[in-house]
């Protein structure tokens, strides 16, 4: 369904005559030219392959159906829903949540640029998908089920979400056994959904704030990392940096949502407590939130109301200036490394989540200092919005393919792409074709093992990548490589937006 495209006047015969010309001209003389509308319908069809719960009656990836349909039974609260991470049929909430609050990011920061390209009821569906889960999930003002099923059990498995016969136990936290960093975040994804959601479903955004709102003062009351309360989640999503950066992340965004001047004061009453004007850092992820929280800070100095507090927003743009520079390779000591053929690299194991967050965070960062008419200013030299956004933009069209492999990281996109992503569902026959049951173990003997090819494509999946050198072997078994998780595809729906954008109607056409 095409949402209402904004268009300008209509142009002139002549002119559209020139524009094709001109468009020709360009298709002969860039090499490397990606098709990012492309790119961007097909990040949003992985989201609906990686849902839980009863399939919708639009649900256009038809290899997958109905699952987890109990999810929560046993505990007598009403889980079903929400979405699988990765390659395996647990629902962690810390990344669940995490991933909306991306996606709604995007949403926010290129609502038009996803209009244009028509995808903006997807994107809307992919949230809301999400969130509709989450208010399932907070049954009570202390009471937030943070995760259904478990990670032992569920990978001693290779089995279709539909036939899962795993243990779908569902675990809480409360007062007793708190768990600020997913409260914490899910307070966020809730009030950034709430802003999406503003124009288009007012009573739903209303509802979404509610439940930040009571969200972060549960997380703020009762104070602890949500892996000390709910031990399953430990060794799959620990909460490695705490909670003390998700709470100052919730806090802007739901300044951001309400304007409340009293979640601004949280944020710089907790600067330096929090490590908020303190951690400078070279990555950003479902786990560690300060280099976002630091950018968002400091987007909000140009705002004159926000004068007074100059001191402490200086100090969060410090540590913003720090991470970015250190993706741009403009910090004099501390710059984040990269490949021979130019791809950050943080680490081995699923690499590709930093690299599609930096290209999220530089490209947001870019167009906000491009508006305010201002440049980064980085230890070795003043960098300017363009090529801020250049940089971003080779990080995307590595992903695309233009990388020493030829291969696009993004699943189902262009000719060649990894065949054998470790997925569960992708990689064993399609329910819809054989409904015939296949067992826990079953699934490791006659799929897992397959050397062939994945039966179902997992469009949209953005895979861990490749090694420090530029290297990827596609296989099953190598899950740091080939696995894809929800919050990688996340925070590529926007850039890919806005590229599209740019590329289709440039300042003449
Ligand atoms: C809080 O959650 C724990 C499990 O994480 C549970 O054992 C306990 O009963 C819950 N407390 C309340 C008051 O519901
Ligand atoms: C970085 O290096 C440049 C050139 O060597 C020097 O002028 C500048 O003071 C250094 N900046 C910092 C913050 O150390």
């Amino acid at each position: 369904m095409k949402q209402g495209i904004v268009s300008d006047s209509e142009p002139s015969k002549l002119h559209q005559q020139w524009c094709i010309l001109l468009s020709i001209f360009a298709m002969f003389s860039i090499s490397h030219s990606f098709d990012y509308g492309e790119a961007l319908s097909k990040s949003l069809l992985y989201f609906e392959t990686q849902r839980s719960g009863r399939l919708p009656h639009n649900q256009r990836v038809t290899w997958r159906d109905n699952s987890g349909l109990t999810d929560g039974l046993q505990q007598g609260v009403d889980l079903v829903g929400g979405y699988y991470d990765a390659g395996d049929n647990v629902k962690f909430g810390l990344p669940m949540a995490f991933t909306i609050t991306m996606l709604s990011w995007g949403v926010i920061q290129y609502h038009k640029d996803i209009v244009h390209a028509g995808e903006y009821h997807h994107a809307l569906e992919a949230i809301k998908w999400g969130t509709d889960y989450f208010i399932k999930a907070h049954t009570h003002p202390n009471v937030l089920w943070a995760q259904v099923g478990e990670g032992s059990t569920d990978h001693y498995c290779w089995q279709r979400p539909e036939d899962m016969t795993t243990s779908r136990r569902a675990y809480e936290v409360n007062a007793t056994k708190p768990g600020s960093d997913v409260a914490g975040e899910t307070a966020a994804a809730m009030a950034a959904a709430s802003i999406v959601f503003r124009r288009a479903n007012p009573h739903y955004s209303h509802l979404l704030l509610h439940h930040a709102k009571q969200l972060f003062e549960f997380a703020d009351k009762y104070r602890g990392k949500y892996d000390d309360s709910i031990d399953v989640a430990k060794g799959y999503y620990t909460s490695v940096s705490g909670y003390k950066d998700e709470l100052l992340w919730a806090a802007l965004w739901l300044y951001k949502a309400t304007h409340n001047e009293h979640y601004l004061h949280y944020t710089l009453k907790n600067h330096e407590d929090f490590g908020g004007t303190t951690w400078a850092m070279q990555e950003f992820s479902w786990d560690v939130k300060y280099s976002g929280l630091q950018i968002l800070a400091s987007m909000l100095m140009m705002d004159e109301k926000h004068r007074k507090h100059k001191h402490i927003l200086k100090q969060y743009l410090s540590k913003a200036e720090h991470y970015m520079c250190g993706c741009l390779g403009k910090n004099n000591v501390t710059n984040v490394q990269r490949t021979p053929a130019g791809l950050l690299f943080i680490r081995q194991w699923n690499n590709m989540q930093y690299v599609s967050n930096a290209a999220f965070l530089l490209t947001v960062y870019s167009d906000f200092l491009k508006s305010t008419n201002q440049m980064l200013d980085c230890p070795k030299e003043f960098v300017d919005p363009d090529r801020i956004f250049s940089f971003a933009k080779s990080q995307i069209d590595y992903i695309l393919g233009s990388n020493p492999m030829a291969m696009s990281y993004l699943v189902g996109y262009g000719s060649k792409y990894p065949q054998r992503v470790h997925h569960r569902g992708a990689s064993v026959v399609s329910y819809k074709k054989d409904k015939g049951f296949i067992g826990c173990t079953q699934g490791y003997d006659g799929w897992y093992g397959s050397r062939e090819p994945n039966p179902n494509v997992l469009v949209g999946a953005l895979v861990g990548g490749p090694d420090s050198h530029d290297g990827f072997r596609d296989e099953r078994s190598n899950y740091m490589q080939t696995e894809a998780c929800t919050y990688n595809t996340a925070t590529l729906v926007g850039v890919f937006a806005k590229l599209h954008r740019s590329e289709t109607d440039d300042s003449f056409c």
